[in-house]
Protein backbone atom coordinates (compact mmCIF):
# COMPACT_ATOMS: atom_id res chain seq x y z
CA UNK A 1 0.00 0.00 0.00
CA UNK A 2 1.24 3.63 -0.86
CA UNK A 3 1.82 6.27 1.42
CA UNK A 4 -0.92 8.04 0.82
CA UNK A 5 -3.12 10.54 2.90
CA UNK A 6 -6.42 9.38 1.48
CA UNK A 7 -8.64 11.50 3.20
CA UNK A 8 -6.68 14.05 2.07
CA UNK A 9 -6.74 13.44 -1.76
CA UNK A 10 -9.73 15.46 -3.36
CA UNK A 11 -10.67 14.84 -7.14
CA UNK A 12 -7.17 15.50 -8.90
CA UNK A 13 -4.95 13.38 -10.41
CA UNK A 14 -2.28 11.10 -8.29
CA UNK A 15 0.46 9.34 -10.99
CA UNK A 16 -0.37 5.42 -10.74
CA UNK A 17 2.33 3.21 -11.28
CA UNK A 18 0.88 1.73 -14.44
CA UNK A 19 -1.64 3.19 -17.40
CA UNK A 20 -3.26 0.51 -20.08
CA UNK A 21 -3.27 0.96 -23.93
CA UNK A 22 -4.24 -0.93 -26.74
CA UNK A 23 -3.88 0.20 -30.31
CA UNK A 24 -6.09 -0.07 -32.92
CA UNK A 25 -5.02 -0.10 -36.72
CA UNK A 26 -6.34 -2.09 -39.55
CA UNK A 27 -9.47 -3.03 -38.56
CA UNK A 28 -7.93 -5.09 -35.42
CA UNK A 29 -7.46 -4.12 -31.39
CA UNK A 30 -3.86 -5.19 -29.87
CA UNK A 31 -4.45 -7.05 -26.88
CA UNK A 32 -4.24 -4.24 -23.95
CA UNK A 33 -1.01 -4.23 -21.85
CA UNK A 34 0.00 -2.08 -18.71
CA UNK A 35 3.05 0.50 -19.06
CA UNK A 36 4.62 2.31 -16.70
CA UNK A 37 5.02 5.42 -19.86
CA UNK A 38 2.80 8.03 -19.58
CA UNK A 39 3.47 9.87 -22.40
CA UNK A 40 2.66 9.08 -25.67
CA UNK A 41 4.27 9.69 -29.45
CA UNK A 42 1.33 10.85 -30.98
CA UNK A 43 1.16 12.75 -34.76
CA UNK A 44 1.20 16.10 -34.54
CA UNK A 45 -1.88 16.28 -37.42
CA UNK A 46 -3.69 13.01 -35.18
CA UNK A 47 -7.36 13.17 -35.81
CA UNK A 48 -7.51 13.87 -32.08
CA UNK A 49 -5.47 16.86 -31.48
CA UNK A 50 -6.84 18.53 -34.79
CA UNK A 51 -10.15 17.05 -35.13
CA UNK A 52 -11.12 16.53 -31.13
CA UNK A 53 -12.03 13.01 -32.19
CA UNK A 54 -12.05 11.54 -28.64
CA UNK A 55 -14.28 10.19 -25.59
CA UNK A 56 -13.58 9.31 -22.13
CA UNK A 57 -15.50 8.09 -19.44
CA UNK A 58 -15.34 7.44 -15.55
CA UNK A 59 -15.45 5.15 -13.45
CA UNK A 60 -14.71 3.52 -9.48
CA UNK A 61 -13.30 0.69 -7.42
CA UNK A 62 -14.01 0.43 -3.95
CA UNK A 63 -12.86 -1.57 -1.32
CA UNK A 64 -15.57 -3.00 0.96
CA UNK A 65 -16.19 -3.76 4.75
CA UNK A 66 -15.87 -7.11 4.09
CA UNK A 67 -12.64 -6.97 2.01
CA UNK A 68 -13.81 -7.45 -1.30
CA UNK A 69 -13.49 -5.33 -4.30
CA UNK A 70 -16.19 -4.07 -6.27
CA UNK A 71 -16.03 -2.54 -9.74
CA UNK A 72 -18.90 -0.52 -10.14
CA UNK A 73 -21.51 -0.64 -13.27
CA UNK A 74 -18.24 -1.02 -16.14
CA UNK A 75 -20.16 -2.27 -18.91
CA UNK A 76 -22.42 0.55 -18.51
CA UNK A 77 -19.61 2.70 -19.19
CA UNK A 78 -18.03 0.15 -21.97
CA UNK A 79 -21.63 0.57 -23.88
CA UNK A 80 -21.72 4.23 -23.14
CA UNK A 81 -18.10 4.52 -24.47
CA UNK A 82 -19.11 2.66 -27.58
CA UNK A 83 -21.66 4.97 -28.15
CA UNK A 84 -19.71 8.02 -27.79
CA UNK A 85 -16.98 6.21 -30.02
CA UNK A 86 -19.95 5.69 -32.89
CA UNK A 87 -21.01 9.44 -32.41
CA UNK A 88 -17.69 10.26 -33.51
CA UNK A 89 -17.09 7.99 -36.26
CA UNK A 90 -14.40 5.99 -34.19
CA UNK A 91 -13.93 2.02 -33.75
CA UNK A 92 -15.45 1.16 -30.68
CA UNK A 93 -13.56 -0.48 -27.91
CA UNK A 94 -15.39 -4.51 -27.34
CA UNK A 95 -16.70 -4.54 -24.01
CA UNK A 96 -14.96 -7.32 -23.07
CA UNK A 97 -11.29 -5.99 -23.95
CA UNK A 98 -12.83 -2.61 -22.00
CA UNK A 99 -13.29 -5.07 -19.04
CA UNK A 100 -10.00 -6.47 -19.57
CA UNK A 101 -8.41 -3.20 -19.24
CA UNK A 102 -9.46 -2.35 -16.44
CA UNK A 103 -9.00 -5.73 -14.69
CA UNK A 104 -5.38 -4.91 -15.71
CA UNK A 105 -4.98 -1.36 -14.64
CA UNK A 106 -6.49 -2.10 -11.48
CA UNK A 107 -4.44 -5.50 -10.72
CA UNK A 108 -1.32 -3.35 -11.72
CA UNK A 109 -2.20 -0.57 -9.51
CA UNK A 110 -3.32 -2.54 -6.14
CA UNK A 111 -1.40 -0.73 -3.67
CA UNK A 112 -3.35 2.70 -4.95
CA UNK A 113 -6.78 1.12 -3.99
CA UNK A 114 -7.62 2.96 -1.09
CA UNK A 115 -8.83 1.11 2.11
CA UNK A 116 -12.00 0.82 3.11
CA UNK A 117 -13.69 3.50 5.97
CA UNK A 118 -11.52 6.24 4.43
CA UNK A 119 -14.57 6.94 1.77
CA UNK A 120 -11.76 6.87 -1.02
CA UNK A 121 -11.69 5.05 -4.59
CA UNK A 122 -9.66 4.11 -7.09
CA UNK A 123 -11.32 6.04 -10.14
CA UNK A 124 -10.76 4.98 -13.87
CA UNK A 125 -10.10 7.20 -16.94
CA UNK A 126 -10.86 5.60 -20.24
CA UNK A 127 -9.67 7.22 -23.12
CA UNK A 128 -10.51 6.69 -26.86
CA UNK A 129 -8.57 9.09 -29.54
CA UNK A 130 -8.08 9.59 -32.73
CA UNK A 131 -4.55 8.76 -33.81
CA UNK A 132 -4.46 9.13 -37.71
CA UNK A 133 -2.50 11.72 -39.02
CA UNK A 134 -4.77 14.29 -40.98
CA UNK A 135 -5.01 17.29 -42.28
CA UNK A 136 -7.68 16.90 -44.38
CA UNK A 137 -10.69 17.54 -42.27
CA UNK A 138 -12.24 13.75 -41.83
CA UNK A 139 -12.14 11.36 -38.96
CA UNK A 140 -8.96 9.02 -38.57
CA UNK A 141 -9.14 5.20 -39.35
CA UNK A 142 -6.25 4.30 -36.07
CA UNK A 143 -7.14 4.45 -32.08
CA UNK A 144 -5.68 4.44 -29.01
CA UNK A 145 -7.89 3.14 -25.96
CA UNK A 146 -5.90 4.11 -23.00
CA UNK A 147 -7.52 3.82 -19.15
CA UNK A 148 -5.69 5.70 -16.82
CA UNK A 149 -6.40 4.97 -13.16
CA UNK A 150 -5.64 7.38 -9.97
CA UNK A 151 -6.84 7.28 -6.52
CA UNK A 152 -9.59 9.93 -6.04
CA UNK A 153 -10.58 11.00 -2.25
CA UNK A 154 -13.73 11.06 -0.64
CA UNK A 155 -15.74 13.62 -2.19
CA UNK A 156 -17.46 14.77 0.96
CA UNK A 157 -14.54 14.50 3.37
CA UNK A 158 -16.16 16.32 6.46
CA UNK A 159 -19.76 15.85 6.07
CA UNK A 160 -22.24 15.66 3.10
CA UNK A 161 -22.87 18.97 2.10
CA UNK A 162 -24.38 21.70 -0.11
CA UNK A 163 -23.35 23.78 -2.89
CA UNK A 164 -24.71 26.46 -4.69
CA UNK A 165 -25.58 26.68 -8.65
CA UNK A 166 -25.94 29.15 -10.98
CA UNK A 167 -27.85 30.02 -13.98
CA UNK A 168 -26.08 30.57 -16.99
CA UNK A 169 -27.59 31.69 -20.34
CA UNK A 170 -24.33 32.87 -22.47
CA UNK A 171 -22.56 29.58 -22.85
CA UNK A 172 -24.67 26.68 -24.55
CA UNK A 173 -23.02 23.49 -23.70
CA UNK A 174 -24.31 21.37 -26.29
CA UNK A 175 -26.79 21.51 -29.36
CA UNK A 176 -30.02 19.34 -29.20
CA UNK A 177 -29.02 17.07 -31.66
CA UNK A 178 -25.36 17.88 -30.93
CA UNK A 179 -22.57 15.65 -28.97
CA UNK A 180 -23.95 16.39 -25.43
CA UNK A 181 -25.11 13.12 -25.13
CA UNK A 182 -21.85 11.27 -25.64
CA UNK A 183 -19.12 11.79 -22.85
CA UNK A 184 -16.59 13.56 -25.50
CA UNK A 185 -14.28 16.36 -24.88
CA UNK A 186 -15.27 19.19 -27.10
CA UNK A 187 -18.41 19.42 -24.36
CA UNK A 188 -16.57 20.09 -21.37
CA UNK A 189 -14.30 22.77 -23.17
CA UNK A 190 -17.43 24.41 -24.23
CA UNK A 191 -18.44 24.61 -21.14
CA UNK A 192 -15.02 26.11 -19.32
CA UNK A 193 -16.25 29.63 -19.67
CA UNK A 194 -18.85 28.97 -17.80
CA UNK A 195 -17.83 27.21 -15.29
CA UNK A 196 -14.76 28.80 -14.66
CA UNK A 197 -16.55 32.00 -14.06
CA UNK A 198 -19.09 29.87 -11.82
CA UNK A 199 -16.00 28.47 -9.63
CA UNK A 200 -14.73 32.32 -9.20
CA UNK A 201 -18.02 33.06 -7.41
CA UNK A 202 -17.99 29.98 -5.24
CA UNK A 203 -20.47 27.88 -6.83
CA UNK A 204 -21.33 25.77 -10.24
CA UNK A 205 -23.52 26.27 -12.90
CA UNK A 206 -26.75 24.89 -14.37
CA UNK A 207 -26.91 24.63 -18.24
CA UNK A 208 -30.12 24.96 -19.57
CA UNK A 209 -31.15 23.69 -23.17
CA UNK A 210 -29.25 24.94 -26.39
CA UNK A 211 -32.88 25.92 -28.18
CA UNK A 212 -35.53 27.62 -25.87
CA UNK A 213 -32.98 28.32 -22.71
CA UNK A 214 -36.09 26.94 -20.48
CA UNK A 215 -35.60 24.01 -19.72
CA UNK A 216 -32.84 22.56 -17.30
CA UNK A 217 -29.77 20.08 -19.16
CA UNK A 218 -27.12 19.97 -17.26
CA UNK A 219 -25.94 20.87 -13.66
CA UNK A 220 -22.24 21.01 -14.89
CA UNK A 221 -20.38 17.92 -15.38
CA UNK A 222 -23.28 16.24 -13.27
CA UNK A 223 -26.91 15.06 -13.87
CA UNK A 224 -29.85 17.40 -12.47
CA UNK A 225 -32.52 15.32 -9.63
CA UNK A 226 -35.08 17.29 -8.27
CA UNK A 227 -37.37 15.95 -6.01
CA UNK A 228 -41.16 16.67 -5.08
CA UNK A 229 -43.68 16.16 -2.62
CA UNK A 230 -47.22 15.58 -4.99
CA UNK A 231 -49.78 16.34 -2.48
CA UNK A 232 -53.23 14.99 -1.75
CA UNK A 233 -52.21 11.41 -2.14
CA UNK A 234 -52.61 8.57 -0.07
CA UNK A 235 -49.57 8.26 2.00
CA UNK A 236 -49.41 10.91 4.77
CA UNK A 237 -47.01 13.06 3.12
CA UNK A 238 -48.21 12.56 -0.05
CA UNK A 239 -45.83 10.55 -2.75
CA UNK A 240 -42.41 11.43 -3.03
CA UNK A 241 -41.82 12.30 -7.09
CA UNK A 242 -38.28 11.88 -8.48
CA UNK A 243 -37.61 14.12 -11.34
CA UNK A 244 -34.97 14.44 -13.46
CA UNK A 245 -34.70 16.08 -17.43
CA UNK A 246 -34.46 13.99 -20.38
CA UNK A 247 -33.32 15.57 -23.50
CA UNK A 248 -30.96 14.58 -26.21
CA UNK A 249 -28.05 16.87 -25.29
CA UNK A 250 -27.41 15.62 -21.61
CA UNK A 251 -25.01 12.30 -20.75
CA UNK A 252 -27.33 9.43 -20.05
CA UNK A 253 -25.91 9.33 -16.48
CA UNK A 254 -24.85 6.00 -14.83
CA UNK A 255 -25.44 7.23 -11.61
CA UNK A 256 -28.65 8.96 -11.90
CA UNK A 257 -30.15 5.58 -13.77
CA UNK A 258 -28.95 3.76 -10.20
CA UNK A 259 -30.57 6.30 -7.98
CA UNK A 260 -33.80 6.12 -10.32
CA UNK A 261 -33.75 2.36 -9.49
CA UNK A 262 -33.48 2.65 -5.68
CA UNK A 263 -35.90 5.36 -5.72
CA UNK A 264 -38.31 3.10 -7.04
CA UNK A 265 -37.52 0.54 -5.12
CA UNK A 266 -38.34 2.80 -2.30
CA UNK A 267 -41.88 3.64 -3.77
CA UNK A 268 -41.16 6.75 -5.14
CA UNK A 269 -42.32 8.03 -8.18
CA UNK A 270 -40.09 8.70 -11.29
CA UNK A 271 -40.30 10.88 -13.61
CA UNK A 272 -37.52 11.97 -16.44
CA UNK A 273 -39.15 14.79 -19.12
CA UNK A 274 -38.75 18.12 -19.62
CA UNK A 275 -38.07 20.25 -16.25
CA UNK A 276 -38.50 24.14 -16.68
CA UNK A 277 -36.57 26.18 -15.14
CA UNK A 278 -39.07 27.36 -12.58
CA UNK A 279 -40.54 24.46 -11.97
CA UNK A 280 -37.51 24.49 -8.71
CA UNK A 281 -39.58 26.72 -7.50
CA UNK A 282 -42.04 23.60 -6.31
CA UNK A 283 -39.31 21.30 -5.36
CA UNK A 284 -37.97 20.56 -1.86
CA UNK A 285 -34.44 19.16 -2.25
CA UNK A 286 -32.06 19.39 -5.92
CA UNK A 287 -29.19 17.79 -6.74
CA UNK A 288 -26.57 17.20 -9.12
CA UNK A 289 -25.33 13.05 -9.73
CA UNK A 290 -22.61 11.66 -10.77
CA UNK A 291 -19.82 9.00 -10.45
CA UNK A 292 -17.69 11.52 -8.40
CA UNK A 293 -20.17 12.98 -6.33
CA UNK A 294 -22.89 9.95 -6.04
CA UNK A 295 -25.01 13.19 -4.98
CA UNK A 296 -23.81 16.64 -4.99
CA UNK A 297 -27.24 18.59 -2.81
CA UNK A 298 -27.67 21.94 -4.13
CA UNK A 299 -28.60 24.55 -1.47
CA UNK A 300 -29.60 27.25 -3.81
CA UNK A 301 -29.63 28.19 -7.78
CA UNK A 302 -28.93 31.74 -8.35
CA UNK A 303 -30.78 33.32 -11.00
CA UNK A 304 -29.38 36.62 -11.47
CA UNK A 305 -30.63 37.36 -15.23
CA UNK A 306 -34.44 37.15 -13.30
CA UNK A 307 -33.75 38.66 -9.98
CA UNK A 308 -34.43 34.92 -8.56
CA UNK A 309 -33.31 32.55 -6.42
CA UNK A 310 -34.60 28.98 -5.51
CA UNK A 311 -33.76 27.82 -1.96
CA UNK A 312 -33.69 24.00 -0.94
CA UNK A 313 -32.53 24.55 2.43
CA UNK A 314 -28.72 24.62 3.62
CA UNK A 315 -28.71 20.78 4.84
CA UNK A 316 -28.97 17.84 2.22
CA UNK A 317 -32.70 16.93 2.59
CA UNK A 318 -33.87 13.66 3.92
CA UNK A 319 -34.95 11.45 0.39
CA UNK A 320 -31.45 12.59 -1.56
CA UNK A 321 -29.97 11.50 1.81
CA UNK A 322 -31.18 8.42 2.07
CA UNK A 323 -30.31 7.68 -1.62
CA UNK A 324 -27.22 8.91 -1.53
CA UNK A 325 -26.60 6.43 1.62
CA UNK A 326 -28.17 3.53 -0.16
CA UNK A 327 -25.65 3.75 -3.44
CA UNK A 328 -22.54 4.37 -1.24
CA UNK A 329 -23.74 1.63 1.16
CA UNK A 330 -23.78 -0.99 -1.93
CA UNK A 331 -20.62 0.20 -3.93
CA UNK A 332 -18.97 -0.67 -0.81
CA UNK A 333 -20.82 -4.07 0.07
CA UNK A 334 -22.17 -3.16 2.92
CA UNK A 335 -26.14 -3.92 1.50
CA UNK A 336 -26.80 -6.29 -0.69
CA UNK A 337 -26.07 -5.09 -4.77
CA UNK A 338 -29.60 -6.65 -5.75
CA UNK A 339 -29.07 -5.40 -9.10
CA UNK A 340 -25.67 -6.93 -10.08
CA UNK A 341 -23.93 -3.26 -10.16
CA UNK A 342 -20.59 -4.28 -8.97
CA UNK A 343 -18.10 -6.78 -10.27
CA UNK A 344 -15.93 -8.40 -7.34
CA UNK A 345 -12.42 -8.19 -8.80
CA UNK A 346 -10.30 -11.50 -9.03
CA UNK A 347 -7.05 -11.13 -9.80
CA UNK A 348 -6.02 -11.98 -13.08
CA UNK A 349 -4.10 -15.10 -13.94
CA UNK A 350 -1.63 -14.77 -16.43
C1 LIG B 1 -21.81 16.04 -18.54
C2 LIG B 1 -21.99 14.95 -17.55
N1 LIG B 1 -23.24 14.62 -17.15
C3 LIG B 1 -23.46 13.64 -16.26
C4 LIG B 1 -22.41 12.93 -15.71
C5 LIG B 1 -22.69 11.83 -14.74
O1 LIG B 1 -22.52 10.59 -15.35
P1 LIG B 1 -22.10 9.31 -14.50
O2 LIG B 1 -23.12 9.17 -13.44
O3 LIG B 1 -22.15 8.18 -15.47
O4 LIG B 1 -20.76 9.58 -13.96
C6 LIG B 1 -21.10 13.23 -16.08
C7 LIG B 1 -19.97 12.48 -15.51
O5 LIG B 1 -19.57 11.49 -16.06
C8 LIG B 1 -20.88 14.25 -17.03
O6 LIG B 1 -19.64 14.55 -17.42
Amino acid sequence: MKEIDWSKLGFHYTEPDYIVRSAYHNGVWEEPYATKDKYLHLHVSATCLQYGQEAFEGLKAFRGVDGKIRIFRWRDNARRMAKSAEGLFMAPVPEELFGRAIRLALEKNMDFLPPYGTGAALYFRPLLIGTTPRLGVGPGRDFEFIVIPSPIGPYYPGKFHCTSFIVNRYVDRAAPYGTGKFKVGGNYASSFRATEAAHAMGMDCIFLDAKYHRYIDECSAANFIGIRRVAGDSQPFGTVEYLTPKSSAILPSITNDSLMALARERGYKVTRRRIRLEELADMSEAAACGTACVISPIDRVLDTERGVTYSFGSEPGPVLSELYHALRDIQFGRAEDKHNWCEIFEILKS
